[in-house]
């Protein structure tokens, strides 16, 4: 019997290897099996739960920043779907694939449940993740009040998946939460109003006396035993305020006002670090600020000299905050919000 099956195999390999055609397609199976991969471990570290679990959200953070399973390229762009249009007409905010993995889609439960098409306009491979949105958190573990607009929170209170767009490479250069998945697994779920945004208000201070969102926050980001982190939160500062005195975060702020395609956030600490290398980029070549019209802004030289001094001082602790991190690999201190009931102050 044995023989007989091995010689049926070898008769079975033989006909795939004269009809190639009809083999199943070796890139849509290596794209299934990614996806399946992709879906599974992801329903592993962040799985589903009540909507408002601050320890499950905190594990699928932990969990995330260090998972090597997500591929991601260098930038990722993140958003609402739009599906109509193509991937560069669509309105997507740019991220560092660290800041996406560690604050934005540990927002996320995952049922492990996938799917995968193909893109045939842009010709992109796309696998899709059966997702809901935790929206009962403390507002400090968003990374900014996603209620600022109506809109956008009831977009992420109805997604249920999560659409990850793949370049050529095979790397995640895309992330987009979508609406077009099922709500079988969904569970019981309400829709939760926060107390309400004040304009501007990207930041603030709770009851406590606590800087919030506090998900944003360096102490959040790094162990406490980080020698490092008092300067790297001085360093932001002295950066922040320059970017202030140039009005950078006038446009590069969630409103965003100028109506940019790929918006850039630099209004908090964790989304400023992200950018870091940009920023200097943009400064140095005097690309950045612009003005309303889309136009090069003259600034005074002390001032660009001044960003870009504070901001190189800034990257390089940030280099060597995270140099200690990987010399010290014990559980990162991803803190979040432990009070339910702290609420904002204004
Ligand atoms: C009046 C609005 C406005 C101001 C002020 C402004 N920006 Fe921008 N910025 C934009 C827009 C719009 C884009 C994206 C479109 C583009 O590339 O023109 C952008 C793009 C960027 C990018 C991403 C560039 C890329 O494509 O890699 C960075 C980084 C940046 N800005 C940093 C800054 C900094 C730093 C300042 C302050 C010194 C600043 N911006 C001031 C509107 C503004």
């Amino acid at each position: 019997m044995r023989y007989l099956a091995s010689t049926i195999a070898i008769a079975a390999t033989a006909l795939v290897t004269s009809f190639p055609a009809q083999a199943a397609d070796p890139p849509r199976q290596k794209l299934e099996e990614m996806a399946a991969t992709l879906a599974a471990n992801l329903a592993r570290v962040c799985p589903q739960t009540t909507y408002n679990d601050v320890a499950a959200l905190k594990s699928c953070s932990t969990a995330l920043s260090q998972a090597t399973f997500l591929p991601f390229a260098n930038d990722v762009l993140w958003g609402g779907d739009q599906a109509s249009q193509p991937i560069k007409k669509r309105h997507l905010t740019h991220f560092n694939p660290n800041v996406l993995k560690e604050m934005y889609l540990p927002l996320m439960t995952f049922t492990g449940k996938w799917t995968v098409a193909h893109d045939d306009r842009e010709n992109l491979d796309i696998i899709r993740v059966e997702a809901y949105f935790r929206n009962d958190l403390p507002a400090g573990d968003y990374p900014y009040p996603f209620w600022h607009s109506a809109d956008k929170w009831n977009a992420y209170e109805t997604m249920n998946q999560v659409n990850f767009y793949l370049n050529a490479e095979g790397k995640i250069f895309v992330g987009t939460r979508g609406d077009a998945g099922s709500n079988a697994a969904k569970g019981p779920y309400t829709h939760v109003a926060h107390e309400p945004f004040q304009k501007g208000q990207w930041q603030w201070t709770d009851q406590t006396g606590k800087s919030q969102p506090e998900v944003t926050l360096f102490s959040a980001r790094y162990q406490s035993g980080n020698p490092h982190t008092e300067r790297l939160d001085q360093n932001y500062r002295a950066f922040a305020s320059e970017m202030r005195a140039a009005s950078c975060d006038g446009c590069h702020n969630p409103s965003n006002p100028a109506h940019s395609d790929q918006l850039t956030l630099l209004q908090t600490p964790a989304h400023a670090a992200g950018e870091i290398d940009r920023v200097i980029k943009e400064v140095q070549e005097g690309t950045m600020p612009q003005d309303e019209l889309g136009l090069r802004k003259e600034i005074d030289p002390a001032l660009r000299s001044a960003i870009l001094r504070t901001a190189v001082a800034f990257r390089n602790e940030l280099v060597a905050a995270n140099q200690w991190e990987a010399l010290n690999p014990d559980a990162p201190a991803i803190a979040y919000s432990t009070d339910r009931n702290a609420g904002r102050t204004r």
